[in-house]
């Protein structure tokens, strides 16, 4: 089809209407009018965090991607003018100059501790369902934008719900559990925990007061229709502001746009902002010099729900979605539109969506072909035409889809695009297949569609359309295999094999390393046109092949919990809200960029090397020395001390700065320092790092052994060595096997993904630096500093209130920013604070070690284990300091009786990031390997790897590698009979294969596996702490050197110190960690943190009890009564009774 010319829109002239050269918001009832002093690019997050100081609002992925920034917003609907709407928004991706009018509601403005609690916040924390407490604003406001829906809400909606909301540390059951406590059809179990939540929640739809009278439902695309205009006091008209040589317009129509655009040069890059979510995929599109919001364009919001569909270019994707609901019901000739609807849902995530415009979309398609976008494919399905506006003469054009894609668009609008009624005998199927099932873009997505004669055997009565994305920018349409299946019957068996086939030819994915590889995206290919195919017969293919055709439907999801108490010990033991959740659903805990900036705090931001093993030639920072705001540069050459941020955590020196080869991509090379983070960023990014002798960097286990010598068979670890180890004979065991098997295994590595970056703040103070820092260590944070400095480790003051997850993570590898913050600190002789991005967190640091085993295992006809070596190889990155594998002796066996084994442990150097501690660092892999091992064996012998599994499971007194004999096996006498006995373990597998049998294609699984995690810590682990009686009120303070990071550590030793002191939780806290009193305090790790400081405030307040004690029958005997415990605190600070004590 030609594009088609039309009229222009009739749109009235904005000319004459007044200009405003600011825009205002409401932000928690506060209105906040903002003009050129704020920069044009200024996201919605940063003026909430650091102008309004509301810092519950958090930041991390600044993409759309994790959801910690999430508010609430309430604008005028300009899709049913005279109302408004409310939802929830990612305030990352949101431009601030785009919110004008806006009504914005953070967590500080939903409840705290002075004004109470708000439902949802409470029912998070009576669910138990905040560990560090960095993801849970975001969640609570995404939940509380859901509850403004019209529609009540129901459990389903909740899961669909945080599909854009990640928790690193809780786990989801409890969140979805208290939020599931809140809806209309709420298990009773869950209503029951949180019986008055659901009183509370009655207010969602604030027409009738109650969950909502579903009499929207079905009407004008199920819209409720409750005026709340005068919620909305501001009313934003036209604006223009100059900031420079960049400018910010809002237009309220079309005919302003077009007038707007015609002004911009033609070099000039522009960009026209809607929900700004388009940055989130594509970050790198400008700069530019004209931001157009069309926020203000009533023409871009009409929808005309009719015949054909038709939707502006500024309608939500969610509102689309309710749209296409409508229709879908009530139009049989739209039924299709169901089917877009659902792929949409899995387009993004809830916030996205809410903002995000499908016209948006196509943009981001017109830009980047290779984008594999859903919206532009399913709208192809649906033979969709778009509606083009050109700014230079105001007239329209009507085209396709594929011809919009080749339309030049500058200073051209996208106006509307028009969907048509389908045939009756239509049938439409879309895929998108991703690596996690919600926010993900495709590996792969797919659309056919084919009008089919069911009574003719399926034949396909007109051409099909086959789309396919992600395969490569140029390919959309498979039209060989469409021209094949034109007037064929899909019954015919050998059609569909044919059809495959040619699909497999025409089908060359591209090779991208990011990408899935093409051997798999061709044949996924292929995969779903059979599913496709088998869907559309239904119950016309055979019984056995029928279950290729639906697609998994996942049930809602459900957890129970139950353990033993011991009420006796209480609050020891008693299940109860982290002594910090009441912070955390509120928005008032405190993290690290969470505090104030003192009036002259300047910001710093790395600049990173962008290539491995290569010799650096010449660093110029000219250019970003000269952007206004930036103060300095600092590099190797200004660090006074050592030049490592490696103090004792390692053997080996990891460089601050890196001097002449860049080890890695990634690695910092100084850091740039401003008066603003985003100057800081922005000149960053302009420092000019040269290279030469550039190499082709190792990457991986496998080419570093092939190119040879980077393997150290001796592994260090903690400045030790580990040599390898033996028991019996493996290798003659081996020759005498009954059977033998070889065999490899790669595992990869693993991003931490702690919600809370990498950061760090460094304070000149009189006598030195307070330092603050992302530490799970203060104690090496501290004397990384004193190393970098050359100065003494009484003059650094750490403190630690706590950190937004660790998992390893923070043990060394946050020192890097400590050490850079402080060597610009001491420069300037200023505090500077060093925040890093997700993708400088993600680049700067090593993840968890990928490993490499070989192994040769012996055993008997049974599956009894004989005789294994086996070869565990870790990649330690660049620098060997952290590698675990030295450690797995005793872990590579699991709970098996190897009678005869060699363990030979190696650690290999690659060109990346040194890597680091991750989440039981090697148990994971060790294990890994053992099982993989048993299931090899299993499969060989044709048994069911279980039976192999117990078969070798470990008795007690038998030798073990490199550890003592179990006394006790509890897995094999206990734990598994158990889990087996109560998971209904055999007629469940009984049911698996049954249905395995039965299905061709669709295969369900059970699986048991055991897993030792042995637990033990070197004498040198301690932690310093105090625990403090204050005579005014008898109230106790604890203060050690554990570090809180969402495991709860500060609530188990408050328990402790409460049930040893026999006084009430309520009178206990627990203040942040401190170098002073906690001086020489190991890491929090490896699960012993919280119990071994439990330890140290039992033994603490046992001392203190002990002396109070002495006092308690003076008092007793000299007045015959009990002191209450205020009166016994001052007795004894009268009698000169110290009511402190320090445990080490
Ligand atoms: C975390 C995340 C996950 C995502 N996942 C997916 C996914 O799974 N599948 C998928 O298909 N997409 C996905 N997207 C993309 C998302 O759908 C788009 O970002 C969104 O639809 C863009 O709409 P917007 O209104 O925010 O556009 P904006 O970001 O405001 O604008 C994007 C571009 O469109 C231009 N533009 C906007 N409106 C017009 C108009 N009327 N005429 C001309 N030009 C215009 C702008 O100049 C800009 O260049 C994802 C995005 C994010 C952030
Ligand atoms: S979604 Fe906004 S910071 Fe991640
Ligand atoms: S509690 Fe959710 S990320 Fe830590």
């Amino acid at each position: 089809m030609a594009p088609q010319q039309g009229k222009a829109n009739k749109a009235s002239s904005d000319i004459s209407s007044p200009v405003q050269d600011s825009i205002s918001l409401i932000i928690n009832n506060e209105t906040y009018t903002v003009g050129p002093d704020v920069p044009p690019w200024t996201r919605l997050v940063d003026f909430i965090r650091y102008v309004v100081q509301a810092p519950g609002t958090k930041a991390l992925c600044r993409e759309g991607g994790c959801g910690v920034c999430t508010v609430v917003a309430t604008v005028p609907d300009r899709e049913s003018p005279g109302y408004n709407k409310t939802f929830s928004v990612q305030a990352c991706q949101a431009m601030l100059y785009a919110c004008a009018g806006w009504k914005i509601e953070t967590i500080e403005g939903l409840g705290n501790r002075y004004t109470g609690y708000h439902p949802i916040q409470k029912a998070l924390h009576g669910f138990y369902g905040t560990q560090c407490g960095f993801c849970s604003p975001g969640m609570i406001m995404t939940m509380y934008g859901q509850t403004k829906g019209s529609e009540p809400l129901t459990s389903a909606k909740v899961e669909a719900s945080l599909d854009g909301n990640i928790c690193r540390c809780t786990g989801y059951r409890p969140i979805l559990d208290a939020f599931k406590s809140m809806t209309v059809d709420a298990d009773p179990t869950l209503k029951e925990r949180l019986v008055d939540i659901e009183e509370a929640y009655n207010g969602v739809c604030e027409k009738n007061g109650t969950n909502g009278c579903g009499a929207c439902k079905g009407k004008e695309g199920g819209r409720c229709k409750k005026s709340v205009t005068d919620l909305l006091p501001l009313n934003p008209g036209k604006v223009q502001i100059s900031f420079g040589s960049v400018r910010w317009f809002r237009p309220t129509n079309i005919d302003g746009m077009y007038s707007i655009l015609r002004n911009i040069g033609t070099e000039e890059k522009y960009r026209i902002v809607v929900g700004n979510t388009g940055q989130g995929v594509f970050k790198n599109d400008g700069p530019y010099s004209a931001y157009i919001s069309t926020d203000g364009i009533e023409e871009l919001y009409i929808t005309s729900v009719g015949v054909p569909l038709q939707l502006g270019a500024n309608v939500s994707l969610t509102r689309a979605m309710e749209l296409f609901h409508h229709m879908a019901e009530t139009q049989p000739r739209y039924s299709y539109l169901e089917v877009l609807a659902n792929h949409w849902q899995v387009v993004a995530n809830v916030a996205v969506r809410n903002t995000g415009s499908w016209a948006g979309n196509l943009m981001l398609k017109h830009a980047h072909q290779g984008f594999q976008s859903d919206i532009f494919l399913t709208l192809l399905a649906a033979k969709a035409e778009l509606t083009i506006g050109s700014a230079e003469d105001a007239s329209t054009t009507y085209m396709s889809l594929e011809q919009f894609l080749r339309t030049d668009m500058f200073k051209k609008v996208i106006l509307s695009v028009t969907l048509p009624p389908a045939l009756h005998n239509t049938k439409l199927r879309t895929f998108k297949i991703t690596p996690r099932a919600v926010n993900a873009h495709a590996y792969v997505n797919a659309c056919f569609r084919m009008e089919v004669d069911p009574i003719d055997n399926f034949k396909v009565t007109h051409k099909p359309s086959i789309l396919l994305g992600g395969i490569n920018p140029n390919f959309i349409h498979a039209t060989e295999t469409e021209n094949f299946l034109m007037g064929r019957r899909l019954t015919d068996q050998a059609t569909v094999v044919e059809a495959a086939e040619i699909l497999g030819r025409e089908v060359q994915p591209d090779n991208h390393p990011q990408d899935a590889s093409p051997a798999y995206r061709r044949s996924l290919s292929q995969a779903l046109l059979y599913k496709t195919i088998v869907g559309f017969l239904a119950n016309k293919v055979n019984p056995k092949l029928a279950s290729a055709g639906p697609n998994i439907e996942r049930p809602l999801s459900s957890g129970r919990q139950e353990f033993d108490m011991d009420r006796e010990a209480w609050p020891v033991g008693e299940p109860l809200p982290k002594l910090e959740s009441a912070t955390q659903i509120s928005g008032e805990a405190t993290y690290l960029d969470d505090v104030p900036y003192l009036p002259n705090e300047l910001h710093g931001a790395l600049v990173q090397t962008t290539h491995a093993n290569a010799k650096i030639s010449h660093v110029d920072a000219s250019e970003a020395l000269r952007l206004k705001g930036v103060v300095t540069f600092v590099n190797a050459a200004d660090i006074p001390g050592k030049n490592s941020f490696i103090a004792t955590a390692g053997a080996y020196p990891d460089p601050v700065f890196v001097e002449e080869r860049s080890k890695y991509a990634g690695q910092p090379v100084g850091l740039i320092v401003a008066r603003d983070r985003d100057t800081a960023v922005r000149a960053a990014q302009m420092v000019v790092v040269s290279y030469e002798d550039v190499k082709k960097p190792v990457l991986t286990i496998e080419q570093a052994l092939s190119e040879g010598g980077q393997d150290e068979i001796v592994t260090f670890a903690f400045n030790g060595t580990v040599e390898p180890a033996v028991l019996g004979d493996p290798e003659g065991q081996l020759e005498v096997a009954p059977h033998r098997l070889k065999g490899n295994l790669i595992q990869g590595s693993q991003y931490h993904l702690n919600m809370e970056p990498l950061a760090a703040r460094v304070v000149p103070i009189e006598d030195g630096y307070d330092v603050y820092c992302t530490t799970q260590w203060p104690t090496e944070t501290q004397a990384t500093v004193a190393q970098v400095l050359g100065i003494t480790a009484n003059s650094i003051n750490m403190s630690v209130r706590r950190i937004g997850g660790g998992y390893g993570a923070k043990i060394s590898r946050q020192n890097v920013l400590a050490a850079a913050a402080a060597v610009a600190a001491r420069s300037l002789q200023q505090p500077v604070r060093v925040v890093t991005d997700l993708n400088t967190n993600m680049t700067l640091a090593g993840w968890r070690d990928p490993y490499y085993a070989t192994y040769d295992v012996g055993f008997e006809d049974t599956g009894k284990l004989t005789s294994l070596v086996v070869d565990l190889y870790s990649d330690a990155g660049h620098v060997s300091n952290e590698s675990p594998v030295g450690f797995l002796a005793s872990v590579i066996q699991n709970c098996y009786f190897i009678p005869n084994i060699r363990y030979r442990p190696h650690i290999v150097n690659t060109d990346t990031a040194a890597n680091t501690w991750c989440r039981t660092p090697g148990h994971v892999n060790a294990i890994g390997t053992m099982e993989n091992i048993l299931d090899h064996i299993a499969s060989y012998l044709k048994k069911d790897p279980l039976e192999v599994r117990q078969l070798n499971l470990i008795t007690p007194g038998v030798p073990r590698l490199l550890a003592s004999p179990h006394e006790q096996t509890p897995i094999k006498d206990v734990i598994l009979p158990l889990l087996l006995e109560k998971a209904n373990f055999v007629q469940r597998k009984a049911e698996v294969e049954e249905f395995n049998r039965s299905n061709r294609w669709k295969k369900r699984g059970i699986a048991v596996m055991p897993e030792y995690y042995g637990f033990d810590y070197p004498s040198v682990f301690r932690y310093g702490l105090q625990v403090s009686i204050y005579a005014h009120d008898g109230t106790v303070a604890i203060t050690h050197g554990g570090i809180e990071m969402g495991q709860g550590i500060n609530t188990k030793v408050a328990q402790v110190a409460a049930y040893t002191l026999g006084i009430p939780l309520a009178q206990v806290v627990v203040k942040a960690s401190e170098t002073t009193v906690a001086a020489n305090s190991t890491v929090t790790g490896g699960s012993f943190g919280s119990d071994l400081c439990a330890h140290g405030v039992r033994k603490a307040s046992l001392a203190l009890k002990e002396r109070m004690d002495v006092e308690k029958e003076k008092i007793k005997k000299n007045t015959g009564k009990e002191p209450t415990w205020l009166q016994l605190v001052q007795h004894c600070f009268s009698h000169d009774v110290d009511l402190c004590e320090r445990y080490w």
